[in-house]
């Protein structure tokens, strides 16, 4: 029987933060063995917002050996740079033309980047989602693992490939996001209302999958909670609340096994053990990826292979939908 496939994907706009290792990355790291997976580095959807080209391209390396050092096998999944891969704008355009303003205008995360960056309020902005869709809808996905922030986004794909397939006849698998209960949310440690973000302005707000030991231990420490008190999980305390989260999936324990253990005990101990609990987690990725930034070389027969592969799966695709609006083959 022929696997079904996932497909994700996170913007090289930086370093990762633990938001999109506990959100994202972690659970594709556990699907390799059941789906056919293709992980990309998106990068067209990073230049939304300005980029300084030399640190785009450091970033998008880096980022694959991120990928590598949380535990993607190149050996079981597809890794590949989203730019090397045409098929992803070419769809994009078809698609933009059954997109509706209406129903982009009223994506969150445009209204919300609109909001920050009035002076470059361009139009790829706007577009972004239906990219992500045919970045999706290119493999003929089952499931996209993300973070909570990304659901409104996969309901705009959802809704492309239903409507694309009604219009023209079945194309499009129509794919199910996957969204974790814990840990598709990590807030920011400054602002336990906003999502933790690499954009933060503040770096206490966020911590990177390679801060090293001491960094880690000092953004926990400042981590903004409550004069409550008393360690519980509830909405009313969303800064213990989001340290019990990222406790909870670092360690695989459940939050009640942490909650008790943690009964009379102050702010102060949780947040030292936490620190450790983080440590331990990205410990061997960050060894890891000391490693793999050195070579140079295997990253770049990586993706170089990863968009082979996914080029030849995106392209079975876009013939179809190219035959289906009316394309004369070349
Ligand atoms: P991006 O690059 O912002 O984030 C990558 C992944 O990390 C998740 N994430 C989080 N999860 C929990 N808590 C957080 N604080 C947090 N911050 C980020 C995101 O939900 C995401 O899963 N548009 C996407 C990238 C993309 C994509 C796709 C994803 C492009 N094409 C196709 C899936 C399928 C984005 O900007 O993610």
């Amino acid at each position: 029987m022929e696997k079904k496939i996932v497909f994700s994907g996170a913007q090289p706009s930086g370093s990762l933060t633990i938001g999109n290792y506990l959100g994202a990355i972690k659970n594709w790291v556990e699907l390799q063995d059941e789906y056919d997976c293709y992980y990309s580095i998106v990068d067209l959807h990073a230049i939304t917002v300005p980029q300084v080209p030399k640190d785009l391209r450091s970033n998008t390396l880096k980022q694959l050996a991120i990928y590598i050092a949380c535990g993607i096998d190149p050996e079981k999944s597809t890794l590949f740079i989203q730019s090397h891969v045409p098929a992803h704008t070419e769809l994009t355009w078809v698609l933009n033309t059954i997109s509706y303003m209406g129903q982009l205008s009223r994506m969150t995360q445009y209204k919300e980047k609109s909001r920050k960056s009035e002076e470059n309020l361009n139009a790829g902005l706007f577009t972004y989602p239906v990219l992500m869709a045919a970045d999706i809808l290119l493999y003929q996905t089952d499931l996209v693992p993300v973070g909570e922030d990304q659901k409104q986004h996969l309901e705009l794909a959802r809704d492309l490939a239903i409507r694309f397939n009604n219009k023209y006849s079945e194309t499009f698998k129509v794919p199910e996001p996957l969204i974790k209960e814990f840990g598709a949310r990590i807030m920011s440690l400054q602002d336990p209302e906003a999502k933790m973000s690499k954009s933060d302005s503040d770096e206490n707000g966020y911590i990177l999958i390679l801060d090293d030991k001491d960094t880690i231990r000092r953004k926990i420490k400042r981590a903004v909670t409550d004069s409550l008190g008393v360690i519980a999980y509830n909405d009313e305390q969303l800064g213990i609340k989001n340290l019990l989260d990222m406790y909870s999936v670092f360690s695989g324990e459940s939050i009640e096994e942490i909650v008790n253990r943690y009964e009379g005990k102050g702010y102060g101990i949780l947040k030292e053990d936490l620190a450790e609990v983080v440590i331990e987690g990205l410990s061997p990725i960050q060894r890891k990826y000391d490693e793999l930034s050195k070579n140079k070389d295997y990253l770049e027969k990586i993706y170089k292979s990863g968009a082979e592969k996914a080029e030849y799966q995106a392209m079975k695709t876009l013939r179809k939908v190219y035959r289906k609006v009316g394309f004369i083959p070349r």
